[in-house]
């Protein structure tokens, strides 16, 4: 019997549950990212618009003052299901250069979309280590500082720009791959066609790439205007189109 065939067999139904949970930490991600790019995009409705969902998070409406800490709680659970997810993922990535090899020759002679597609999720999954838990760490540690201008100056004057560009295709290309290979694993939508799917998960990426293009741009244009007084917070009474 082939040793791969019996490891899998020597360790039960191991292999299968932490594939339930690597599904299951990758969906609970992708509908984060899907709310945050709501939350974030508020920008482009008005300052004002991103300044309430800011205090929203915060409960302000709810318990009658601001608490930035109900966003480092959120940031901390997701950086655990990042920490989890990416734990997970390691079991399936090439581990030394004839692994890798393998993958490539594989990919190449087969010719097969899906598998190669495998080498851009991958690849996107190794870069996201480095590019998400540089703003996760951001979120957690500095939570009050979410705001029309406070957001704009980190943006533009913090120069997060680059990797906020870099951090949006990444993680978009990612988290439509992603959720198109749930749905092949798990047939939902029950006996969907593969081109069908493949269509959706390209309209899902070049959505969330737009929405995220246009709302890095309003806070790089608030940016720039804001820039000699950065560091200011933005209240109701203040705006960049006031000034
Ligand atoms: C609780 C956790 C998170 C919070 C509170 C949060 C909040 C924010 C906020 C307020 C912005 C606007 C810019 C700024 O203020 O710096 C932003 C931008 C961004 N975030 Fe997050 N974020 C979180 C997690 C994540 C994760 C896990 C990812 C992906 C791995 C991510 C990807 C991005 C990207 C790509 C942008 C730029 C958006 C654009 O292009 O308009 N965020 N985030």
């Amino acid at each position: 019997m082939d040793s791969s065939v019996e490891a899998h067999r020597a360790g039960g139904a191991w292999p299968a549950r932490l594939d339930v949970a690597q599904s299951a930490t990758g969906l609970c991600l992708a509908a984060f990212l899907m709310l945050h790019m709501a939350f974030v995009s508020s920008i482009l409705i008005s300052e004002r618009a991103f300044y309430t969902v800011a205090r929203f998070f915060e409960g302000q409406y709810l318990l009658g003052t601001s608490h930035p800490a109900i966003v480092s709680g959120v940031a901390a659970v997701v950086l655990l299901l990042f920490v989890v997810h990416a734990a997970l993922a390691m079991r399936k990535l090439p581990h030394d250069q004839h692994q890798l090899g393998a993958y490539r020759r594989h990919a190449a002679r087969f010719g097969h979309a899906d598998t190669s597609l495998w080498g851009w999720q991958a690849a996107t999954g190794f870069a996201l280590f480095f590019l998400g838990t540089i703003h996760l760490y951001g979120m957690l540690t500095r939570p009050a500082l979410i705001g029309p201008f406070e957001s704009a100056d980190r943006v533009w004057s913090g120069r997060m720009w680059p990797l906020y560009l870099v951090l949006l295709f990444v993680v978009e290309v990612h988290g439509g791959l992603g959720l198109y290979r749930l749905a092949l694993k798990w047939d939902w939508p029950r006996g969907v066609d593969r081109t069908r799917l493949r269509r959706l998960k390209t309209a899902f990426s070049v959505f969330f790439i737009t929405l995220g293009l246009v709302s890095l741009g309003a806070y790089v244009r608030i940016g720039i205007a804001h820039a000699d007084h950065a560091g200011e917070r933005w209240t109701p009474a203040l705006s960049t189109a006031g000034r």
